[in-house]
């Protein structure tokens, strides 16, 4: 039986978060330039979006760029940047077939303008698809996030708005840049690296952790499901015994 028969669709995870990491390492293994690497990972992408989105996943959160891969050679950012804004222009209409709504996560203001104005008119046009909900971290830290949402928070308590006792867990998860979208139950890590490198790091308090060594080039659609698959096969307890849960 394939990994996707077996797959028990009642206990889907409803959103799923992927660190997709190894491109450059898969490049330099074939003797070729990282550049050559990212866009072999465009192809994963869309494999592994598609799958999601038949299996029925609501969410699935991409960490496409991070904060701190700014300070990647500056050649290598604008390839990356450059790849965003052709990836977008090519798959548009996949997204449109398949019912893909698509989202971004980050300190999108960072981004070329070129870039910035490419996602945007994407997110816009795909903004009434009901299918998968597919996020792109993009310019993203963690960190950043949380600083971020409690700056917005602060802001209210002074204008009188918010009284500090009325912040609780979920005001605070609402107003990170995931606000609205529920936690992920599953994080995956390519590459073989066993590090969150600043990834959701409030979401991720209870999710299950997947670590593959295979380098995100060579991520496709039955790595997913072999994913999901152990996913199923956790006791997910959150603090309880075991008796409590079964
Ligand atoms: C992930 O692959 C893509 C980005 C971080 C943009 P890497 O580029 O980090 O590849 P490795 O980890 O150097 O192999
Ligand atoms: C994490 O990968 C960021 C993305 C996948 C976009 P990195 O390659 O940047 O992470 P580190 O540097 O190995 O922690
Ligand atoms: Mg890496």
């Amino acid at each position: 039986m394939s990994y996707k028969d077996q797959i028990d669709l009642q206990k889907l995870p409803r959103h799923i978060a992927v660190i997709m990491d190894g491109n450059g390492r898969w490049a330099k293994g074939k003797g070729k330039l990282r550049v050559f690497g990212h866009h072999n990972g465009v192809l994963s992408v869309r494999d592994v979006v598609e799958a999601a989105g038949e299996l029925g996943v609501q969410y699935l959160t991409l960490y496409t760029f991070s904060a701190e891969n700014w300070n990647r050679p500056k050649l290598e950012v604008t390839a990356i940047m450059e790849l965003l804004i052709s990836t977008l222009n090519k798959e548009i209409a996949k997204l449109m077939n398949n019912n893909v709504r698509l989202n971004a996560i980050g300190d999108l203001d960072k981004l070329p303008g070129k870039c910035h104005k490419e996602l945007l008119g994407a997110i816009e046009k795909t903004s009434a698809n009901t299918g998968l909900v597919l996020t792109l971290a993009l310019s993203y830290g963690s960190r950043n996030e949380i600083v971020h949402a409690a700056q917005r928070l602060a802001a209210k308590v002074q204008s009188g708005e918010l009284q500090p006792h009325n912040i609780d867990e979920q005001l605070f998860e609402d107003n990170l840049y995931t606000g609205g979208m529920p936690n992920p139950e599953l994080l995956i890590r390519t590459s073989g690296e066993y590090r969150i490198s600043n990834y959701l790091l409030w979401q991720i308090a209870y999710a299950e952790l997947y670590f593959t060594q295979k380098l995100w080039p060579d991520f496709r659609r039955e790595d997913l499901f072999e994913a999901i698959l152990d996913y199923q096969k956790r006791e997910r307890r959150f603090g309880k015994t075991s008796e409590q849960v079964n």
